[in-house]
């Protein structure tokens, strides 16, 4: 009797259970359908290229080359465009100095449907934030890029940089061309490492190089979570073998941040370390956190001090990583620029053999030219807002409060109203002339405005430094067999590598 009972009470239990997903599942639909509503009639005066009636824009999204795409459609459609992702997440796509000042010189927050993708890896750092604790935590540390606390980093990236060119000597003499990404990676993350996280001397570690890997599968992963409309839901992807992927690229991650951490709090324990700290006039990026109180003196919890670690240590070697990348590969292909540079380089570094913080300041030519590649190459190629409130725009058309909005930095760089010969690589755009007679949100590798990157100054440093150092060691010429396939990957990366072959020059400096 009692087993009868249990079993009818069992498929009532199941006819309830489904009745009720049905129901949520519903429900979620019509929300999802509203807001489709509300996004699509939002952008009604704004024409865009056809639209699936499923996928949206997505398909041709995916596509490698989706950047020369929106390039194209940034061609018929000047200004604006709507951009669907499948059919419920539709942003207006910008790629205008007037458009973009409106939205980016106010301080609207990050899109959630597609920054929370970022949450369960770098977790709600600076980078996703918003409101009062966006602010709190910038205003913490923006003091750990004061020009004091990058000054002494110039002596990091020279050694950094001598390693890996040591590395490139040996790889140089097989005479034939090899991916220069990667090394400039590791690079780029010991650098960070040693600067704002207090690593010593030693080189890249196992764990390291883990991490390495890790961030290179998140980034690939998130790109085709945010093109794939069929894993914007939470619940669905965590149950694909890309969600299981992620969520293991995560814990290698988190394992390395939650090391980095764990030593520096050691650290703090030893009375010497801690006399150290305290003699020093300016406190590091991991001090800051460590020692971090709020207004009633509460310390940053774990999560938080855990997510600044992760937004910081992916922010802050993956973008320098694409700049340096991309920056090379264009000296390779311009070899009049390569040229200049390195006299210029050669002749400030007399016979020294390292650059210092008073040497940044002379390297005008090569300042322009790192410029004029991070507007072809933008190690960023594209981020989102949401508006709190609505925006009208410089010729008249408007949208309310909850657009979405994609800046298209690629798009933007490459508009044709504002970067006459587009395409040319003329390192002369950036002269003080020339960028006084341009609009100020012609360019935006870093973003602009209250939410632009913290790191820039750093990011600059870094790649003269670096950039100088190799053109001293070696001539860089093209593979013309293996061309770069341009893909964002959240940074801008190529799908085949950068594939350089390196001449060494024996200039007697820069070693
Ligand atoms: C060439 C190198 C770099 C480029 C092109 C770059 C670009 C950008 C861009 C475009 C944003 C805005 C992102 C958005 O709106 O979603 C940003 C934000 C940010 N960047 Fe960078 N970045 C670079 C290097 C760095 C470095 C070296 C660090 C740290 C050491 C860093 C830390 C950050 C952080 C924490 C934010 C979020 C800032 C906020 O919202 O308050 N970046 N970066």
């Amino acid at each position: 009797m009692l087993s009868i009972l249990l079993s009818l009470n069992l498929s009532h239990l199941g006819l309830w259970a489904s009745g009720l997903i049905l129901v949520l599942g519903f429900l979620k639909l019509i929300r999802l359908l509203l807001r489709r509503q509300m996004l699509a009639r939002a952008m009604d005066s704004f024409p865009g290229p056809p639209t699936h009636w499923l996928f949206g824009h997505a398909l041709e999204i995916q596509k490698t080359g989706s950047l020369d795409k929106v390039v194209s459609w940034a061609h018929q459609f000047p200004y604006a465009h709507p951009l669907w992702l499948g059919q419920f997440l539709g942003f207006l796509n910008i790629y205008e100095p007037d458009y973009a000042k409106a939205v980016y010189s106010r301080g609207d927050p990050k899109a959630a449907d597609v920054y929370d993708f970022f949450l369960q890896w770098i977790g709600k750092g600076l980078l996703v934030l918003h409101g009062p604790k966006w602010y709190e935590h910038r205003k913490l540390l923006t003091p750990g890029f004061h020009y004091d606390v990058l000054k002494p980093y110039v002596a990091v990236f020279n050694n950094s940089t001598h390693a890996m060119l040591d590395k490139w000597e040996e790889k140089a003499r097989e005479d034939k061309s090899f991916d220069i990404f990667c090394d400039v990676g590791h690079m780029a993350l010991d650098s960070l490492m040693k600067c704002t996280f207090g690593k010593g001397n030693s080189g890249l570690s196992h764990r390291d190089n883990s991490y390495y890997l890790a961030v290179s599968d998140l980034t690939l992963l998130m790109q085709q979570r945010i093109e794939s409309f069929q894993y914007h839901n939470d619940f669905i992807y965590w149950l694909t073998p890309h969600g299981r992927r992620f969520l293991r690229a995560c814990q290698a991650a988190h394992d390395h941040t939650d090391q980095v951490i764990r030593e520096r709090k050691a650290a703090l324990q030893d009375e010497k370390e801690q006399e150290k700290i305290q003699n020093r006039r300016h406190l590091d990026f991991l001090d800051i956190l460590l020692g971090a109180r709020d207004e009633s003196g509460i310390k940053l919890s774990d999560a938080e001090l855990r997510a600044e670690v992760d937004t910081f240590m992916f922010e802050g070697h993956d973008t320098t990583t694409s700049g340096i990348s991309w920056f090379l590969y264009c000296m390779a292909l311009y070899p009049e620029h390569q040229s200049r540079c390195r006299e210029e380089v050669c002749e400030i570094l007399g016979d020294r053999d390292s650059f210092q913080w008073d040497d940044l300041g002379k390297m005008t030519y090569l300042t322009m030219c790192i410029k004029e590649s991070l507007r072809l190459y933008p190690p960023v190629p594209q981020v989102y807002r949401q508006l709190s409130k609505p925006v009208n725009f410089v010729d008249g058309r408007s949208l309310p409060a909850g657009s979405l909005i994609s800046l298209h930095i690629y798009a933007l760089h490459r508009n044709s109203s504002v970067w006459p010969d587009s395409e040319v690589f003329d390192p002369l755009r950036f002269t003080p002339e020339n960028v006084a007679t341009r609009h100020p949100f012609a360019f935006m590798p870093f973003s602009a405005g209250p939410r632009n990157c913290i790191g820039q100054q750093f990011a600059m440093n870094e790649m003269k430094v670096v950039t100088a150092l190799c053109l001293l060691r070696f001539e860089f010429a093209l593979d013309p067999l293996q061309p770069p396939i341009r893909m964002p990957q959240l940074i801008l990366r190529s799908k085949n590598g950068i594939h350089l072959r390196l001449k060494p020059l024996h200039l007697g400096s820069g070693k």
